[in-house]
């Protein structure tokens, strides 16, 4: 039995990864300042520091024992990096060097496996995206991530503080927070044609996105943190299928047993049109089977939410 760090671990995917460590028979300490996550999110057994992953005094207190960190917090949406830069990069790239400067300054090599993002490859030349294709960023969001992959090199081979980045797409699932307007797309399609109201597709809804299951995204990361593998690895976290927003509309509506009602509002700024991500690299390198298919992700989203028909 370990104890671990989540950072973000009061967030969707972060209170996942809390339930499946507590149930693999490790102990968890979470860090996090609530923000956009939710105490209630936390399996009971799950220690919380209610903090800011950029405080230097916090994280090092967060630290002390821990075999291993998992690093999530994050502001996680795209469109409030473009509304809120300076506040979301303080967060992103800010949080994730105070945390390695903490482990650095302790002196024992506590591994990091840590959230990037699809966010870093901007627009693709070429799909699926596989690790090594052209970083060209578009977003503020994804410069940190990108930012935060370059100081995980550095934590690795200057600090040698072992390292993994795992790039998530687009992930969904249960506990996924519809309630703001920054939320992930499918928690707010689901909620509202579950209540027989209309979504609004931003943009003409052409727009691919390569969703995926967050216990694919659970696996991922405790596979990660087991194998280590070495060198700063980043690795894709995703299905290699890509949907479009529109066809994501429909599906969730035939889920839910409701002809979408569809408006439409401008493309947002930022924005990548297309992305979907080649998971061949990452599941040989961590182990994993086959991620959940899209048909049946919705399904168990909305029966967990109690939200089909
Ligand atoms: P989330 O908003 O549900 O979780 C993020 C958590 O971090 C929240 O609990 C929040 O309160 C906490 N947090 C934010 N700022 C903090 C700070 N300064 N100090 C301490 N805690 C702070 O988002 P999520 O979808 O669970 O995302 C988790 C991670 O995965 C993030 O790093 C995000 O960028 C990354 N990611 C998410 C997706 C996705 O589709 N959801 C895709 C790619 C990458
Ligand atoms: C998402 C994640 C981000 C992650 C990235 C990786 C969230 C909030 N953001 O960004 O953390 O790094 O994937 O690929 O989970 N849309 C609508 N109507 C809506 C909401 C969204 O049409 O009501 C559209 C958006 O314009 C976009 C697509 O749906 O084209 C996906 O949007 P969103 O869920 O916000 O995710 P990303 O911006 O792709």
């Amino acid at each position: 039995m370990k104890t671990f760090l989540v950072t973000g671990g009061c967030g969707f995917i972060g209170s996942h990864l809390c339930e499946a460590l507590l149930a693999g028979g490790h102990s968890v300490r979470v860090l996090d300042d609530l923000s956009s996550g939710k105490r209630e999110n936390l399996p009971p057994g799950a220690g919380l520091i209610e903090g800011n992953v950029g405080d230097p005094a916090t994280v090092r207190e967060a630290l002390a024992g821990v075999a291993g960190c998992f690093h999530l917090a994050a502001i996680a949406s795209v469109e409030r990096g473009v509304r809120e830069w300076l506040a979301t990069h303080l967060t992103n790239l800010g949080g994730t060097v105070t945390l390695f400067d903490a482990i650095a300054m302790v002196g024992t090599p506590i591994p990091v496996v840590y959230a990037s993002s699809a966010a870093v490859y901007g627009e693709p030349a070429a799909l699926p995206l596989a690790e090594d294709a052209e970083k060209r960023p578009l977003s503020a969001y994804g410069a940190d991530k990108y930012g935060s992959e370059l100081h995980a090199a550095v934590a690795t081979h200057v600090h040698r503080i072992p390292t993994v980045g795992l790039r998530f797409f687009n992930v969904y699932g249960p506990r996924q927070d519809p309630h703001s307007p920054y939320s992930g797309v499918v928690s707010i399609f689901a909620e509202r044609l579950a209540r027989r109201l209309p979504v609004t597709i931003y943009g003409d809804g052409g727009q691919t996105r390569d969703f995926v299951f967050v216990a694919d995204v659970v696996r991922a990361l405790t596979a990660a943190m087991k194998r280590l593998p070495p060198g700063a690895p980043v690795f894709n976290v995703c299905t290699g299928v890509g949907v479009s927003v529109r066809e994501l509309a429909e599906r969730i509506g035939v889920v839910c047993g409701v002809a979408p009602e569809i408006r439409h509002g401008p493309a947002r700024d930022g924005e990548i049109r297309h992305s979907v991500g080649d998971p061949e690299h990452g599941r040989r390198a961590l182990g994993l089977g086959m991620p959940v298919p899209i048909g049946e992700g919705l399904a168990r989203l909305l029966a967990a939410s109690r939200l089909t028909a």
